[in-house]
C-alpha cells in the first residue's frame, strides 16, 4: 500500500511537471540577423564618431564656427557721420569758413588731450575761441543727445586722422568716462574747457 501511495504521488508530480511551461532556455529564439546588423552598425558608427571627435574643441555638436564679436564700435563709420553731422559747418575739407566756423584741420582743439574734443562734441562749446590764429564767437551744437558714445568716438576718431592729422583714435570709453563725470553738462565755454581739462 504504502508503494503504491508512492507510485501514485510521482504520476502526481509528473503530472503537474508536464503542465508547466519548460524552463526557459537561451538560445531558443536566436535575436534576428537586422537588429545584430544594426547593434554593428551604431557600435560603428559610435566609436568612430568617438574617434573622430578627438582633438576637435567640444562643441556638443555644434558646427557653426565661432565668430569673434567686433568691439564696440568698430563698424560704425565715423566719416559718415561726419558727413551727415559736421561737414555742413567745418565743410567737407575740414577747413571750416573762416570767422565762422573752426578748422578742424590743423586744430590743438581736436588733437591735443582727447578729453577736449570729447567734452566740445558730447556737451558743446560756446564762447569766444582761437583756433589757428583766427577768433571765433559762434555756437558748436551738442551732441551728446543725438549721438551713441561710440558714434562720437567714431567721428573724433575719424576727424582725428583725416586731411593729414595724426592724433590718436578715441576710445568709446573716453566718452563713457567723460558721460560719467559731467553728466549733463551744458555748452563749454574755451576757458571753462582750459581750466578743466589740459586744453590749449
Ligand atoms: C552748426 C554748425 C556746427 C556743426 C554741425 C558742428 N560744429 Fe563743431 N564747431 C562749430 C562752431 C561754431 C565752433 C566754434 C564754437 C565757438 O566759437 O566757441 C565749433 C568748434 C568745434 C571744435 C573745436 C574747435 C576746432 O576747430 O577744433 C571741434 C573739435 C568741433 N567743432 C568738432 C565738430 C564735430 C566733430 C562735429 C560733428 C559731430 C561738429 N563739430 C559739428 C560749429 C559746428
Amino acid at each position: 500500500m504504502k508503494r503504491h501511495d508512492q507510485r501514485h504521488n510521482d504520476r502526481h508530480n509528473y503530472n503537474a511537471q508536464h503542465r508547466e511551461h519548460g524552463e526557459p532556455e537561451e538560445g531558443q529564439r536566436p535575436v534576428p540577423k537586422v537588429v545584430v546588423v544594426w547593434i554593428g552598425i551604431l557600435l560603428v558608427w559610435g566609436v568612430g564618431y568617438y574617434a573622430w571627435q578627438i582633438g576637435k574643441p567640444m562643441l556638443g555638436g555644434d558646427s557653426r564656427s565661432v565668430v569673434e564679436a567686433p568691439a564696440a564700435g568698430a563698424d560704425i563709420d565715423g566719416g559718415a557721420i561726419f558727413s551727415a553731422r559736421c561737414s555742413a559747418c567745418h565743410q567737407d575739407n575740414g577747413q571750416g569758413v573762416p570767422g565762422s566756423f573752426p578748422p578742424l584741420v590743423e586744430s590743438e582743439w581736436l588733437l591735443g588731450d582727447p578729453t577736449v574734443p570729447v567734452a566740445i562734441v558730447h556737451d558743446g562749446l560756446q564762447g569766444e575761441i582761437e583756433v589757428e590764429g583766427t577768433t571765433y564767437n559762434g555756437v558748436m551744437p551738442a551732441f551728446g543727445g543725438q549721438l551713441e558714445n561710440a558714434e562720437i568716438a567714431a567721428v573724433l576718431s575719424y576727424v582725428r586722422q583725416e586731411w593729414g592729422n595724426d592724433a590718436e583714435p578715441i576710445e568709446v570709453d573716453r566718452v563713457d568716462a567723460h558721460e560719467e563725470e559731467h553728466g549733463d553738462h551744458g555748452a563749454w565755454s574755451p576757458d571753462e574747457l582750459s581750466e578743466t581739462f589740459e586744453a590749449p
